[in-house]
């Protein structure tokens, strides 16, 4: 099967009725299906395969030399809800691509596919992190927008989590970390470039905002009797919101879900919590940005009479891709005929969590409108061949 069919293939599992995206969320029978299916495609490629404590799916290659370092290769599997088919995908199937096309080389080179980078349900990179022994303390205990810890759904999933620990990878088992993935932005396709080399990965904050206040009548409680969690809410956001414009490019905050309690439309709502994700290139921006966020909803709780519950994570600073691995990239591309651009990467990636124990660097291919995390995702199958070949001669260099 071609890269472009196996890609095919996979954006069915998963799929929301209605042309709505995909939902692969870790630790559900969707996710278990799409692994079982990359694990039965890397067999047939004559990768050897494991999974380890944290679900993540290995595809080990033996070199002529079984002692030297690997190479390791790979994106995620999971999704957003409503989620693109190229998104974490494409470096999945595209390594397996580059790997089936390799001569034979002197380090062994493994294909992973991370779990749970994207965060939906529990904090993100849950997989490249626990190969690099980032853990957070309490991560187990970690609940999903239902309530459900981490310890129950992985055990749910066939999975142990006492293994969650026992994941990270001996020193010395790996010489270097590749990552194929979609720009997911408009810089590529708008200047008519096949490839991206990442050069820096921009460092992101991200958690909850809870403001509690109080359920009253929508009808008789005056407006001036009121402890309204959203009343307060609605201007946080606001002048959040107006901190990240003023901030520029390539600062920014989302706010990508909001729960309302008790979410009547005649009760004043007593509590509001909703999800921040504020990113930016330089950790002394993001700081501005966070410290504005933080402020902003604190003056909002005070003057509406609300308590402000803060819980932000301690997030990822701005990471840099490995500066000789980007060199590699480069020539490579140059090699190829491939002109090449080097950028930054809004998006946050499993080679932010990799680079904390081995030389990582990226590839990016244009997809179109630079429209991702969306069912509206594209990348040609032209665009995803490149990176695959730009993949394929990175990991021949590399594992040479
Ligand atoms: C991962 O896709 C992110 O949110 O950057
Ligand atoms: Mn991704
Ligand atoms: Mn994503």
């Amino acid at each position: 099967m071609s890269l472009w069919e196996r890609l095919q293939a996979l954006a069915r599992i998963g799929a929301a009725p209605d042309g709505q995206g995909l939902v692969r969320w870790p630790f559900t029978p969707a996710e278990a299906e799409a692994v079982a299916q990359v694990r039965a495609w890397m067999e047939a490629d004559g990768l050897r395969t494991r999974r380890d404590g944290a679900g993540n799916l290995f595809g080990r290659r033996e070199g002529t030399d079984p002692a030297a370092a690997a190479v390791l290769v790979g994106s995620h599997l999971d999704t957003v809800r409503g989620g693109g088919s190229y998104d974490g995908a494409l470096g999945v199937l595209g390594a397996m691509e580059a790997v089936a096309g390799l001569p034979a080389l002197r380090r062994p080179v493994e294909v992973v596919a991370f779990t749970n980078e994207e965060g939906n349900r529990y904090p993100a990179l849950l997989g490249s992190r626990a190969l690099t022994g980032a853990l957070l303390p309490d991560e187990l205990d970690r609940r999903d927008p239902d309530g459900m810890p981490l310890r129950e759904a992985m055990a749910a999933a066939g999975l142990d989590p006492a293994a969650l620990a026992g994941c990270a990878a001996q020193p010395g088992r790996y010489a270097a970390y590749l990552e194929l993935h979609i720009e997911q932005g408009p810089v590529l396709e708008a200047s008519g470039t096949p490839a991206g080399i990442v050069e820096r990965i921009a460092g992101l904050r991200m958690g909850t905002a809870t403001l509690l206040g109080r359920a009253d009548h929508a009808g008789t409680t005056p407006m001036d009797r009121r402890a309204d969690a959203l009343h307060a809410a609605a201007g946080a956001l606001s002048a959040a919101y107006a901190a990240a414009d003023g901030l520029g490019r390539p600062a920014v905050l989302t706010c990508g879900r909001l729960t309302l309690r008790p979410g009547s439309p005649n009760v004043v709502p007593a509590a509001v919590e909703l999800t921040l994700d504020m990113r930016d290139a330089e950790v002394g921006r993001l700081d501005r940005l966070a410290e504005a966020a933080h402020a902003a909803f604190a003056a909002a709780a005070e003057a509406h009479g609300v308590k402000l519950r803060w819980e932000m994570r301690p997030g990822t600073p701005p990471t840099p891709m490995d500066p000789g691995l980007c060199d590699i990239l480069e020539a490579a591309a140059r090699d190829l005929g491939l002109p090449c651009l080097r950028m930054t990467s809004g998006a946050g990636h499993d080679a932010m969590a990799v680079a904390r124990i081995m030389p990582a660097a990226m590839v990016f291919v244009p997809c179109r409108g630079g429209r991702s995390h969306t069912p509206d995702e594209y990348a040609s199958p032209e665009a995803c061949a490149n990176g695959a070949a730009l993949l394929r001669e990175a990991v021949r260099r590399c594992a040479s």
